[in-house]
């Protein structure tokens, strides 16, 4: 199969090395890619934005399937642009997409189909939003409505804070403000081709930049994967009351979802409650969630963007587990220093490395943003994994670099 991925980052750096580790020759391209995409498989110089430009390499290169990696292109329509040539893509509508790209929109629709989501007000003016913030209390959740890149969802015990951050984001647009929610959080991916869906093994993202889940909120610091505290019929259920009413919302509206589900969920004493969707595969737990898969996933992709997952049976993962840790470039997710340069990869043993913000420049690898790169550690045990990803970020330099040292420790 001719398949072009679509992004840069370690969650596209972990689809191309799932699509090759299927042992079949699958001619794979990705566009733009980074510096460790690139040692793997051909990249081109494109704009993942622009469907127009996307569209034409695909005609001129005779895709078979499109992979869309991260949310910017959804929301840009490029997988719109795709469609209309008929060419298959993995990937939302524009319109499907509006569920990351507009929390209001996905609480309309969790609204209209009875999905289980905490309580939120929409707030266009700061009195609005002063007036919410006081109704629901401490702790304070603000988010902002539209795409943040992570970085639009504040929750804290300072109401000063709530109403600076309510205040920055209302420049952009409007923002909500929530009932603040306690509990475990999961990310449970489901494969959907707009009517049926298919589950991949849960993940836990590591959202604050520091250990023990403080600081500010980042695009996620590490992952793993499966979740062994899970309770007994956890997947059926977000299945059944969360995941299938909302893609049979979307197509009943005319934008049936042809793509990643990412059920964003916290189990509350309540029970199961949506925090968040989005419409691709989370960054990191992708880098954990895919090593583990055993199905090939360019048949799983293929047969989502063709409209047949109903015939497929569910995607088998290995008993292994998975471990993640993200290096991050010194001020991140504020202020990330960029154009250091990385070394010690070759050093590394018995992991993988994801690159995310990596380029060659005058012959060194160097970094060129927030997230430089994920660890992935597979082993028996959550202690081996998390000993073979921290033994790994010994070896691995990066000046001012960063990275928490608690990931899957509660597991281990
Ligand atoms: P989001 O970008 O919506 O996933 O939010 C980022 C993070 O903020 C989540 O992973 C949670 O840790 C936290 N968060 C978001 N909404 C709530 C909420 N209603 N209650 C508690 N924590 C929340
Ligand atoms: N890890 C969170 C996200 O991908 O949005």
């Amino acid at each position: 199969m001719r398949i072009l991925v679509l992004g840069s980052g370690a969650r596209e750096h972990a689809i191309v090395k799932a699509l090759l580790s299927e042992g079949v020759d699958h001619d794979i391209t990705a566009a733009p890619g980074n510096a460790g995409i690139a040692l793997e498989v051909p990249v081109v110089a494109l704009d993942p934005t622009n469907g127009d430009v996307v569209t034409q390499y695909a005609v001129d290169n005779s895709i078979d399937l499109v992979v869309i990696g991260p949310e910017a292109p959804l929301v840009a329509g490029v997988a719109d642009k795709l469609r209309t040539r008929g060419i298959p893509v993995f990937g939302p509508s524009k319109a499907a997409a509006a569920l990351e790209g507009s929390k209001t929109f996905a609480k309309r629709i969790m609204d209209e189909a009875g999905v289980p989501s905490g309580k939120a007000i929409r707030a266009g003016t700061i009195a609005e939003a002063i007036e919410a913030i006081d109704e629901y209390g401490a702790p304070y959740v603000v988010k902002a409505d539209g795409l943040a890149a992570g970085k639009g969802v504040l929750v804290s015990p300072d109401r000063d804070a709530a109403i600076a951050h309510a205040e920055f984001w209302l420049q952009h647009g409007s923002i909500l403000i929530e009932e603040f929610l306690s509990g475990e959080e999961v990310s449970l991916f489901l494969l959907s081709d707009g009517h049926s869906v298919l589950p991949l093994s849960p993940a836990q993202d590591y959202k604050r930049v520091f250990d023990h889940d403080e600081g500010p909120n980042t695009g996620g610091m590490g992952a793993y994967s499966p979740l062994p505290w899970l309770p007994d019929g956890f997947v059926d259920e977000v299945i059944d009351t969360i995941a299938l009413p909302t893609i049979r919302q979307l197509a009943a509206e005319q934008k049936p979802f042809i793509g990643l589900l990412y059920c964003g969920l916290i189990l509350t004493k309540k029970g199961i409650r949506v925090i968040e969707f989005n419409a691709r595969f989370g960054d990191p737990e992708t880098q954990v969630v895919l090593p583990r898969l055993v199905t090939p996933l360019s048949g799983l992709l293929l047969a989502a963007a063709m409209g047949e997952l109903g015939s497929l049976a569910r995607p088998e993962f290995s008993a292994e587990v998975a471990v993640t840790v993200v290096l991050a470039s010194e001020g991140y997710p504020d202020e990330p220093v960029t154009g250091r340069r990385i070394s010690g990869l070759d050093d590394v043993r018995d992991v993988t490395i994801d690159h995310a913000s990596t380029a060659v420049s005058d012959g060194n690898l160097i970094a060129t943003g927030g997230r430089v790169l994920s660890v992935v550690a597979l082993g028996d045990s959550f202690a081996s994994a998390r000993a073979r990803a921290y033994a790994a970020l010994d070896q691995i330099s990066l000046p001012g670099g960063h990275f928490r040292t608690d990931i899957a420790e509660k597991v281990s």
